[in-house]
């Protein structure tokens, strides 16, 4: 199983990603979040959310429709550049697209070995005859039509007349929304350059090729911002627009890391001349080694004053920033970080993935910041026969559930709820067992202690169940390291690893 493989299959096993409309034979590159794929999810944008929009002061948010005016597309460029060059095979009548046409391995049937198939690697010739590919990669008989521009906006209908005239897009992105909403923030929030609008939301590509699980998909989400800046201004000595964009490339890698990207996963890609989207004066990508290889994590892009201009010249209306010292009208420049939460949410799965050996047997662990984790603690019974033992526990749970996600499992013994909870990524465990409740039948007092373990080092201390809350404030919401918190405690007799 190649590593991606094996992340597919977690994923459907343990509830963290499921194919959409499954029993239907599924759609194509759609994907639904199960119960813990939704809260990983959530998790990644409320922290992307707290640290780029509440915790700063140069930042608001949006949330803007899917479904804008269509101008909005013809003013942004949509209409007329957003399209891939596309082919398709006459014979199996599949579609690729056409500047990816050599990065796939393709079929050939070999006339120097009486027509056997062979699968080649991608842009190798064929050892035998010498041949390179000049048909269908994946049937290896049709001949290719000639390349054709295709549109990767979804088109839908406005009202209840399917027309030309009420025909509009679901957005590919979610930037526009915010650039059609620059002026209703700067009058509202009563804003000065340089400052930024950030939004989360869906977006939606009808890719030719999507692939690689929810690396390219066709419905997805985005975390955007973007940053408005008076380029007439000089900061580090330089035009303000060129300083920004390197600050913003250089807290976005930080971000990843602080979330468990090891740095040595992601590296930045300087967009070529001829590479870079029409609006751009200059773009860096994020890349992170994705088990098919380096590839785009996020962009960081110069968008100039492009957008605001085109969507002045369509709309009519100015959308100017007064400069009040210089007495002039500015047209901000806009650096744009654009961030897919699916591409995120993959490179932190990818990278927490864990598989260890711990007495002989193998452990699978899902090593995720604590925030991200989706579920935070999990309360374990030793024995779920005792009733006190499983009422204790379902207590605890209830209590804890008020500040973090805490979930309660009593359907296996007690080595196995731990193997589950470190594949899904479960920071702490809190087991409760007889010395805990005690025994009232034999006159013995409990302990009122639980057992809390640490997935990452499966150190276990014994915490008096009045401590939880504060054990959990210091460890979960405060940064409180694991070495820090547990000295204060006693180790626990091992239950269990
Ligand atoms: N507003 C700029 C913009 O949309 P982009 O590079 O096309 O730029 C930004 O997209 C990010 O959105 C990408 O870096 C990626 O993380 C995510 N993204 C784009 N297309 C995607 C797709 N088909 N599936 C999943 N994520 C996608």
């Amino acid at each position: 199983m190649t590593a991606m493989d094996v992340i597919v299959s977690l994923c459907k096993r343990r509830g963290f990603i499921f194919q959409s409309s499954e029993i239907y034979g599924g759609t194509g590159s759609c994907w639904d979040y199960g119960p813990l794929g939704v809260e990983l999810r959530n998790n990644i944008k409320h922290v992307w959310w707290r640290d780029f929009v509440q915790q700063r002061a140069d930042m608001v948010g949006l949330d803007a429709s899917i479904l804008m005016h269509p101008t909005v597309w013809k003013a942004s460029g949509h209409v007329d550049h957003f399209t891939d060059p596309m082919v398709d095979c006459r014979e199996c009548k599949r579609r690729f697209r056409a500047d990816q046409i050599d990065d796939r391995p393709w079929t050939h049937y070999c006339e120097a070995t009486k027509g056997n198939k062979f699968i080649i690697p991608a842009g190798e010739a064929c050892k035998h005859c010498g041949a390179r590919r000049a048909l269908c990669p994946e049937c290896g008989k049709g001949e290719l039509t000639a390349p054709r521009q295709f549109n990767l906006m979804f088109k839908t209908f406005m009202g209840p007349v399917e027309e030309d005239a009420s025909v509009t897009y679901l957005r590919p992105e979610t930037a526009q929304g915010i650039f059609v909403n620059f002026d209703n923030v700067l009058q509202s929030m009563r804003r000065k350059l340089p400052f930024g609008i950030a939004q989360i939301g869906k977006a939606f590509r009808n890719e030719i090729t999507p692939g690689n699980f929810i690396f390219r998909s066709r419905e997805f989400e985005q975390m955007e911002i973007e940053f408005f800046v008076n380029p007439h201004e000089q900061l580090d000595g330089r035009a303000a627009d060129e300083a920004w964009h390197d600050r913003w490339i250089a807290d976005c890698q930080a971000w990843f890391s602080r979330y468990g990207l090891d740095p040595a996963h992601v590296k930045l890609h300087e967009h070529a001349r001829d590479e870079l989207a029409h609006y751009s004066k200059r773009t860096v990508d994020l890349l992170y080694e994705f088990p098919m290889g380096w590839s785009e994590l996020m962009g960081i892009a110069n968008r100039t004053d492009f957008d605001l201009k085109q969507h002045a010249k369509f709309s009519g209306k100015s959308l100017t920033w007064f400069d009040e010292e210089r007495k002039e009208h500015v047209v901000p420049f806009v650096i744009e970080p654009s961030a897919g939460v699916d591409r995120a949410l993959l490179a932190f799965l990818l990278d927490a993935y864990r598989e260890e050996e711990v007495r002989g047997d193998k452990r699978v662990l899902l090593r995720f910041h604590p925030e991200l984790a989706p579920v935070k603690i999990a309360v374990l019974p030793l024995l779920k026969k005792r009733t006190e033992i499983v009422a204790t526990g379902q207590d605890l749970r209830t209590r804890l559930a008020r500040r973090w996600v805490t979930i309660y499992d009593d359907t296996a013994a007690i080595g196995r709820l731990y193997r589950r909870q470190d594949e899904v990524g479960t920071p702490y465990c809190v087991t409760v067992d007889v010395k805990t409740v005690g025994d009232a039948e034999k006159g013995e007092a409990g302990d009122q202690r639980v057992t809390i373990r640490e997935r990452d080092s499966m150190e276990q201390i014994r915490v008096p169940m009045a401590d939880l809350e504060n054990v959990f404030g210091r460890l979960l919401q405060e940064g409180g390291a694991w070495r820090d918190v547990a000295a204060a405690y006693p180790p626990a007799g091992e239950l269990s690893v």
